[in-house]
């Protein structure tokens, strides 16, 4: 199998920031060389999955492309581990580096993966943090660049709440070059700290809070859940995102050939209608199936290139 020049041997992948363009591409690229394809070239090694938070799209996507290019995995929720009765994050890094050769990460708080990060041996790669979701924008990514054929020129309008995938979104539109507008209600927009990383300074989304202005003549439209994982559920904060759903009405707005996008689980008749989600603009299905494509490319990336 001929694979674009690229190796992360060895390297961490806590958000898409710390990739150059070049290797987000050639990620990409790799991922489409790999689909549909087995290997052996992972034979021998383990790669665990530690997740805190539940999962369905990232657990079983990153399993089964762990075993088509022939590793194994091992499943670990924080309940079955010591981590529940007190062990440190840094003491169960340092152990789990001694048997497996990859730790897939799903957790709150970024700094306990970078804590993780800092004291495994192994690489440690995001599954999804308060912060970020590279693995998902990397999808995203390859959908895009599916249906339009480049990602040059392509104009993006993000939808709601300023969460883990929009804060993933600004990194990534701030590595490649791509126009970010993301519309969110007052007070709910992304943290400053992301804001105020030096590339997305240089390259900054455009902030806004009409969702019609964030969509005028968008080439693809994305929302996500309004309450992610651990954040409390409040009327107060659903009573802030009315007008935020991406209806038809909203997707009539952006260019007439716009794809609509979601990282899923999708609240039906909140951050989005079903006629969206299941209509002709919606690629979310083949957004979900291409997780599973990318981190084939992430894991021969950083474990066999
Ligand atoms: N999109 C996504 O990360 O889905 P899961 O929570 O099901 O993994
Ligand atoms: N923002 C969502 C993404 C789920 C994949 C959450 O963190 O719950």
């Amino acid at each position: 199998m001929t694979m674009t020049a690229l190796s992360l041997q060895g390297q961490d992948l806590l958000t898409l920031g710390d990739l150059s363009s070049g290797q987000i591409m050639a990620l990409l690229d790799a991922a489409t060389t790999l689909e549909g394809r087995q290997s052996d070239v992972l034979q021998g090694q383990t790669i665990g999955l530690l997740f805190r938070k539940p999962s369905t799209r990232t657990r079983v996507s990153f399993e089964v492309a762990a075993r088509q290019l022939g590793a194994g995995t091992i499943y670990m929720t924080e309940d079955q581990m010591q981590l529940s009765r007190g062990e440190t994050v840094g003491d169960t890094a340092r152990v789990l580096s001694r048997y497996l050769q990859a730790l897939v990460v799903r957790t709150g708080p970024h700094d306990e993966i970078e804590e993780l990060a800092a004291a495994a041996g192994i690489p440690v790669l995001n599954a999804l943090t308060d912060h970020y979701h590279p693995c998902q924008v990397l999808a995203d990514l390859k959908t895009i660049r599916e249906v339009k054929g480049t990602l040059n020129g392509i104009t993006i309008a993000y939808i709601g709440d300023g969460n883990n995938m929009l804060q993933e979104w600004i990194q990534a539109a701030a590595q490649l070059g791509l126009t970010l507008r993301a519309a969110t209600p007052p007070g709910y927009g992304p943290q400053q700290d992301v804001l105020d990383l030096p590339h997305v300074k240089k390259h900054p989304p455009i902030l806004l809070t009409d969702p019609a202005a964030a969509v005028a003549g968008a080439d693809v439209v994305i929302t996500d859940t309004w309450i992610s994982m651990g954040q409390a559920d409040s009327e107060g904060k659903r009573a802030a995102f009315a007008g935020f759903t991406v209806d038809q009405a909203l997707m009539a707005k952006a260019h007439p050939e716009a794809i609509f996008l979601h990282c899923l689980p999708a609240h039906r008749g909140e951050e989005v209608t079903d006629e969206v989600l299941m209509g002709p603009q919606s690629r979310v299905f083949d957004e979900a199936e291409n997780r599973l494509h990318v981190q084939k490319a992430v894991l021969w990336a950083i474990l066999a290139a």
